[in-house]
C-alpha cells in the first residue's frame, strides 16, 4: 500500500510475519500465554504499562479478545505483536501500534520486553518495524510515544529511532495511585523518511 494524504488503514491487515534482522512480529496466540505471563506478571516489568501485574488468566483472556486483533477495522483499533528472536524462536516481548485518528492519520507506539531480553537493541529493532508499518503501510502521518519520564530506558528506545520530545506534561495524569509527569514523543511521516533514507 503507498500511502498518500487520503490514505487510511482502514481495513488494512498487515502481511506477517514481519521480519527485521534478528527479530519476527507476529501475531500473538495463546501458545504465548505463558511465556508472556513471565514478564505480565513482573512488577518491575509493567510498572509504567496501563495494567498492574497479569495473572496467566487475565493473559489468556485478553490473547483470546483484544491481543490476538491482527487489523485495523477503525480507528481506535490496536494490532499487538509478539516479537521473536528468529535464531531461536523464543518470545522476547510484545509491541503495539494504537491507531488513533483517521482524520488526522496518526497512531501510537507501546512495548514490553521480557528483562531478560532487555540491553541487546531488540525494543529498538522491533519498535522500529513498527514505525515502517505505520507510515509506509498504513500511511500514517504522526506516530507519539507516551513516556513516564523515569522511564529513562524507554525514553532512550524512542529518542535512538528519532523521535522528538514535544512536551513534559507536569503531573498531568493519576497513574497507579500516584501522579505522573508524561513526555510525550513524536515522529512524523517525513522525518522518519529522511533519517530512513539517510541509514
Ligand atoms: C522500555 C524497554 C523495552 C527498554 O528495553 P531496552 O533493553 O533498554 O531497549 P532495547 O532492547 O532497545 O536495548 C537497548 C539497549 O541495548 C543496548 N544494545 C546492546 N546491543 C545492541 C544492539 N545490537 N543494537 C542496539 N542496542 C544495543 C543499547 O546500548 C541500549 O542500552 P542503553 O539504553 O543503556 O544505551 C524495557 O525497559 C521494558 O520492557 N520496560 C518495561 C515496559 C515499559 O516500560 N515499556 C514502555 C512503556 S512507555
Amino acid at each position: 500500500m503507498s500511502p498518500t494524504a487520503e490514505s487510511s488503514p482502514a481495513g488494512s491487515a498487515p502481511e506477517y510475519p514481519i521480519r527485521t534482522e534478528r527479530l519476527i512480529l507476529r501475531p500473538i496466540t495463546a501458545d504465548d500465554a505463558a511465556a508472556m505471563h513471565a514478564y505480565k506478571s513482573d512488577p518491575d516489568a509493567v510498572r509504567y504499562v496501563p495494567y498492574a501485574p497479569l495473572e496467566l488468566a487475565d493473559v489468556e483472556r485478553r490473547i483470546a479478545t483484544t491481543w490476538s486483533n491482527t487489523r485495523f477495522a477503525q480507528e481506535g483499533d490496536a494490532v499487538c505483536l509478539a516479537v521473536e528472536d528468529r535464531a531461536t524462536g523464543a518470545l522476547l516481548g510484545d509491541v503495539v501500534l494504537f491507531w488513533r485518528s483517521e482524520t488526522s492519520r496518526s497512531g501510537e507506539v507501546g512495548y514490553i520486553l521480557d528483562p531478560r531480553f532487555g540491553g541487546h537493541g531488540y525494543a529498538t529493532e522491533a519498535v522500529g518495524a513498527l514505525l515502517a508499518l505505520g507510515f509506509d503501510g498504513l500511511g500514517l502521518h504522526r506516530i507519539v510515544a507516551r513516556i513516564d519520564e523515569r522511564n529513562t530506558a524507554s525514553a532512550r528506545v524512542v529518542e535512538r529511532l528519532g523521535f522528538r520530545q514535544e512536551a513534559r506534561l507536569v503531573e498531568s495524569e493519576w497513574f497507579k495511585d500516584e501522579w505522573t509527569t508524561l513526555l510525550v514523543y513524536a515522529q512524523l511521516d517525513d522525518e522518519w523518511r529522511d533519517r530512513v533514507h539517510a541509514e
